[in-house]
């Protein structure tokens, strides 16, 4: 491959083509994919990001976009050899509006940098994650990230009001103006959240900002059955407005937790379920939620612990944050996020174990997730990162469910052959003239979403 047209856009510094110095773009976050790549390319600005497009497609070569390498698909590892595009270095953070209370970024801003900002002015975003100090804006946006806030604020989708991106052709399309109503043909940003980088390179982002509340408090809950955590849930959503997140965590994945992070857990007592319950709101809200009916759950347990200031809100939310990271540790996981209908998670948490032991009995499996929107984390270690039936058995046991088989992480490499399992065959056609307009000679995350074909 001649990448001399590349130098010549980007300058010595944005191409790196030493495997030594390319592992960090080419191993996914789990360890579960691996490639390789003839170059990383490292834009400054969206020109540079459109130049290299178009000879890209000019040349019929592939390139994966990447952001903070943080997925959990292997929607950015580059396993067949293709060019790594990042936005690493592309990561102004060019306004904040305090008059509409919006933001413009880079895409290649972290997720943490556009929180900060928005909190130095007043705001605050209302996406979280606690990957947030690598994943980036324009990887949320990709995968239409979903994160803790869900409940409260909705997934990334429902925070972009505009975008700019480079489709297939190294054309430059959107636009950034914010306007709070604009009905003009097919909603781009709508359509390119949640594309994974095979319609076309998010470069720029307007984004929706939100008050932040003026109390916070955290309260974590242990109980002795799923059942009975399940009732709380939808107690919750029922009974307090201010209701940020509801994760749901289990005593495994707690002990694992705590194992190696070496931190003292909660209780003494192995409980079955765990939540961890974000509200956030107008001051006055341990009143609120003394007169609310579940104080009277919360007076009677013995497990409840509360955080009402940063610190001790922090210590609550790591027994929460830090499962993916324990796991990890613990052996290269199966990543599969699901989210069951209403009324199904607790039948799903109850049988999932079965229908992998039925395939596998010698897995080691850890479930969690955010409870308040139905969307579990199921994670498997034991099966080879290429054995695929213990995945395609819980992926077809939530589809009989009528769950979906990405909640929030996306489709990537991991479920692109499972797809059908959501989705008809038309379609997945419709699907593909989509991209086949974008995105004509193919070359944007080939194998992302669809199985790999030729390009
Ligand atoms: P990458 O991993 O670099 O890429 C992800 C996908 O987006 C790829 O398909 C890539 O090609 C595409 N892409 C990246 N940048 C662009 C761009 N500029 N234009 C077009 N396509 C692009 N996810 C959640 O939804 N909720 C969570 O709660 C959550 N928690 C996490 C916690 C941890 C500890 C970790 C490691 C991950 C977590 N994730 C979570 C997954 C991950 O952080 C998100 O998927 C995030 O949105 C990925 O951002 P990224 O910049 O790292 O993207
Ligand atoms: C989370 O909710 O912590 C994430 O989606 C990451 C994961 O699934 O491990
Ligand atoms: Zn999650």
């Amino acid at each position: 491959m001649k990448l001399e047209s590349l130098r010549t856009i980007l300058g010595n510094d944005g191409i790196v083509t030493d495997p030594s110095l390319n592992s960090a773009y080419t191993v996914d976050w789990t360890r579960r994919y691996k490639g390789y790549t003839p170059a990383v390319l490292l834009p400054r600005t969206t020109g540079q990001v459109s130049q290299i497009v178009k000879w890209c497609y000019e040349n019929a070569i592939a390139l994966v976009p990447q952001g903070g390498n943080t997925g959990m698909v292997g929607g950015a590892t580059p396993v067949n050899g293709e060019l790594v595009l990042s936005l690493k270095r592309m990561t102004a953070i060019e306004e904040v509006d305090d008059a509409t209370g919006q933001i413009v970024t880079q895409a290649g801003a972290t997720l943490g940098d556009v929180q900060q900002a928005a909190s130095q002015l007043g705001w605050k975003y209302g996406v979280d994650l606690s990957a947030r100090d690598s994943a980036s804006i324009g990887g949320t946006i990709a995968t239409n990230a979903g994160g803790s806030q869900v409940l409260r604020y909705g997934n990334t989708r429902e925070q972009v009001l505009s975008l700019e991106a480079v489709s297939g052709t190294g054309d430059v399309i959107g636009d950034l103006r914010g306007l709070p109503k604009d009905n003009t043909g097919y909603h781009l940003p709508g359509l390119l959240c949640g594309s994974e980088g095979t319609l076309a390179v998010v470069t720029r982002a307007r984004l929706r900002l939100v008050k932040p509340p003026e109390e916070e408090l955290s309260i974590l809950l242990g109980f002795r059955s799923l059942n009975e955590a399940l009732e709380i849930v939808e107690e919750i959503r029922k009974s307090l407005d201010d209701v940020q997140a509801c994760e749901i965590f289990f005593h495994n994945g707690l002990s694992l937790v705590c194992e190696r992070f070496e931190i003292i857990p909660p209780w003494n007592e192995q409980l079955a379920a765990y939540l961890l319950v974000d509200i956030g709101g107008q001051a006055g809200l341990e009143e609120r939620i003394s007169n609310s009916p579940l104080s009277a759950f919360f007076n009677a347990s013995h497990f409840v612990a509360y955080g009402n200031d940063s610190q001790s809100r922090k210590k609550l939310w790591q027994y929460r944050d830090l499962h993916t990271e324990a796991i990890s540790a613990a052996g290269v996981p199966h990543k599969l996020d699901v989210s069951l209908p209403h009324g199904k998670l607790n039948e799903f948490c109850n049988n999932v174990q079965e229908v992998i032991n039925a395939i596998d009995d010698q897995t080691q499996s850890f479930l969690f997730g955010h409870a308040g929107d139905g969307n579990i984390h199921v994670n498997i270690l034991g099966p080879d990162p290429e054995d695929l039936e213990v995945d395609i058995a819980v992926l077809k046991y939530v589809a009989s469910l009528g769950g979906s088989i990405s909640a929030e992480h996306g489709i990537g490499r991991a479920k692109a052959h499972h797809l059908y399992l959501n989705r008809t065959p038309t379609e997945i056609n419709i699907f593909q003239e989509i991209k086949s307009i974008f995105d004509p000679a193919g070359i944007l995350n080939p194998g992302t979403i669809f199985p790999q074909q030729e390009i």
